[in-house]
């Protein structure tokens, strides 16, 4: 955790809008905490009330871009389009204008302008092998409260200031950061949802499924059957992903089967670029993705 990004960059006007949201309300807690100028804007009834009720004044977003040095846009993925098309115009020549997910931004549905620099930052979550200090810590599963993350980020511009001032303020939103990892637009939406929505969370929902199977077809008593896989879980991925101990001759051969039972011979076709548009697609309501 190095940089504090006040010492980077001194305080920025930073516009959050949809700061009522879940990302929006994260976003602003941390922002809340440093002497950047922040303006909140939120549209539906029940988000203007969680950013007032959080202390923070409620202002339209057309009032909120206007002189912003950054707007963070914390809207969900299908409203990018409208709400880039409404902003971006408004935005300061050289303001920076940051999405929190690649998926519209790599599928081509923002406004953009020439003298608008478009970015992204999405956070990683903190570790599974972070070593965590405290029970705030361990608690912080997400990240943005007090475990470590790291966060990988996009920027379109060659802009070294432009850079470094979006380094400073996603280490702020995501705060506490261990390092900004800088990708393209491509190879971020390839990480997510590819890598991390597409296989990982999809494993975490599989190892949920199982343990119900376990319980309610095998008839496993459930907190038998909840202890073996936690513990299990955090040995097979402690190996799988970083080599700690060799599985055992016969974990092989069930872990064989389980490959054979359940995993298609070409599933590794979900890492080209046609199988991203259409994953993409589908994650935002689209028939294609054109380009
Ligand atoms: N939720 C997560 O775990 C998570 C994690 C990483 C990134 N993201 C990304 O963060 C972004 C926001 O996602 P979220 O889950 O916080 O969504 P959300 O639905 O919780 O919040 C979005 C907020 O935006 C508000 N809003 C919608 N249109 C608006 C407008 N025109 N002006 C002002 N406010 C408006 C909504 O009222 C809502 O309060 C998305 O791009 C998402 O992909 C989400």
């Amino acid at each position: 955790m190095t940089n504090a990004p006040d010492q980077q960059t001194g305080p920025l006007t930073i516009a959050v809008i949809g700061a009522g949201g879940k990302m929006g309300m994260r976003v602003s807690n941390n922002l809340a905490k440093t002497d950047h100028v922040v303006r909140y804007a939120e549209t539906s009834p029940a988000g203007r009330d969680r950013v007032t009720a959080a202390g923070r004044p409620v202002i339209d977003s057309a009032e909120a871009v206007p002189g912003a040095e950054v707007i963070v846009l914390a809207v969900p993925d299908l409203a990018l389009g409208p709400v880039t098309e409404q902003l971006v115009p408004l935005a300061d020549p050289g303001a920076i204008v940051l999405t929190l997910d690649p998926a519209a931004a790599y599928a081509g549905l923002l406004t953009t302008r020439d003298d608008v620099i478009m970015g992204v930052a999405h956070p990683c979550h903190p570790s599974l092998f972070l070593q965590r200090a405290s029970a705030a810590e361990w608690a912080d599963t997400f990240g943005g409260i007090a475990a470590p993350q790291d966060v990988v980020a996009a920027i379109e511009s060659d802009d070294p200031a432009k850079k470094s001032i979006l380094e400073a303020v996603v280490r702020v939103l995501y705060a506490p950061v261990i390092d900004v990892h800088w990708v393209t637009v491509k190879q971020l939406a390839q990480l997510e949802p590819t890598l991390v929505d597409t296989v990982a969370c999809m494993v975490g929902r599989l190892l949920n499924e199982a343990l119900d199977e376990a319980v309610h077809t095998m008839g496993v008593p459930e907190p038998a059957a909840r202890a073996i896989l936690l513990g299990h879980t955090q040995i097979a991925l402690a190996n799988g992903l970083r080599g700690d101990n060799p599985f055992s001759d016969a974990c092989l051969i069930a872990m064989d089967y389980g490959r054979e039972a359940i995993i298609k011979d070409d599933w590794k076709k979900i890492f080209t670029d046609e199988e991203l548009d259409q994953n993409l697609a589908r994650m935002l309501h689209l028939d294609t993705i054109s380009r």
